[in-house]
């Protein structure tokens, strides 16, 4: 069976066809991506309208790209899947309007996907994909979450942040800081030469006993700071003050995690979503999980912000797993929140 699966829940257009086999893990058999950072740059953030335009545009040739790379046509798509959400409401509807519509035309099953499962599952794209059970820590630039994962469609929310994403509060800063959008890679990249401890910034509910996490309250200390040291700053303060803010949101991710991992007592942990791309929350998670004989599990750094890969497989675990209806024909309802 061969899905064909679809993303465009924000800012990036993303198509791949995967192979299932019986219980074997699923095949990526191509997948392609479309970006649209740079057209959103000059606005300093995610322009919605032209973002849905953008997908519109992208859309039917990334998914010509992807049958082309494969070797495959049309009628080789046995289910389409597509992002219905959360998302922006008209990007979301690019998506599922195409793909319910060639599901449809195919008299083939469409199958909706919650794009937070997406990210969830994509270390099953790597080469050496986890185990369940296991722990999850969902970092993107709209969520984040601590889960209990048992299967497939099998998820407990251990917890989750009150207010800001751990990728928001990384943007937000960064825009402070007056780096270009999206500011996660940017903030970690001038991180590289300062100093984690030039600033005491705050690490909200850090001792709450809770895998919670709040992060509008380091925005606001970031604001105080980029505020006194006024217009004229030095580039040595930027990057010790990008540095602190990202060694504040590690520690509190830190933290939480090793907190759900010893209340499960599990042994496993898996990091996904845009903010699992940050090498210095890598490093650190890695070192402290070493310790603790825990496993850690990322998807491909290519993988772990949006694309359509993560979608396939998403659909392609749920069908392995007895949990998408073969007639599915796929409502056509988007669920941006
Ligand atoms: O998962 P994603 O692509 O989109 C959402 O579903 O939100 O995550 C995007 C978020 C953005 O906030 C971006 O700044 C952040 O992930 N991000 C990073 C890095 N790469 C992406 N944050 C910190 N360090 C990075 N290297
Ligand atoms: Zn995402």
């Amino acid at each position: 069976m061969r899905i064909l699966g679809f993303e465009s829940s924000c800012d990036e257009t993303g198509v791949a066809l995967i192979e299932v086999q019986g219980d074997a893990p699923p095949r990526l058999l191509a997948h392609a991506l479309h970006s649209q950072i740079a057209m959103h740059q000059a606005y300093g953030g995610v322009v919605p309208e032209l973002a849905s335009r953008d997908h519109v545009r992208r859309v039917i040739p990334l998914a010509r790209e992807v049958l082309r790379d494969a070797g495959l046509g049309l009628a080789d798509v046995d289910m389409v899947a597509y992002t219905q959400g959360p998302g922006l409401a008209g990007a979301l509807l690019v998506g599922a309007g195409v793909a319910v519509s060639l599901a449809s035309a195919l008299g083939r099953p469409a199958l909706p996907i919650h794009h937070l499962e997406g990210h969830l599952l994509s270390p099953f794209l790597s080469a050496d994909p986890p185990e369940f059970p296991f722990v999850a820590l969902l970092v993107s630039g709209g969520h984040t979450q601590l889960m209990r994962v048992d299967a497939v469609g099998d998820y407990e929310l251990l917890g989750e942040t009150i207010d800001d994403a751990a990728g928001e509060a990384f943007d937000k800063s960064a825009k402070l800081l007056g780096l270009p959008y999206p500011g996660g890679p940017h903030l970690a990249r001038l991180a590289e030469f300062g100093n984690p401890e030039a600033f005491d910034l705050p690490r909200p509910l850090l001792h709450s006993g809770k895998p919670d996490f709040s992060f509008a309250g380091l925005k606001t200390a970031v604001l105080t700071q980029v505020k006194k040291l006024g217009p004229n700053v030095c580039e040595q303060s930027r990057a010790d003050l990008a540095a602190s803010t990202q060694a504040a949101i590690v520690e509190c991710l830190l933290k939480k995690a090793l907190l759900a991992l010893k209340t499960t007592g599990l042994k496993r942990l898996v990091v996904a979503g845009g903010v699992g791309a940050n090498r210095h929350l890598r490093e650190t998670l890695d070192a402290a999980c070493a310790k603790r004989g825990i496993r850690v599990h990322y998807p491909e750094l290519q993988l772990c912000t949006d694309n359509g890969a993560m979608i396939a497989m998403a659909a392609a675990l749920r069908v392995q797993r007895g949990l998408a209806p073969a007639d599915a024909a796929g409502s056509f309802e988007v669920r941006p929140r």
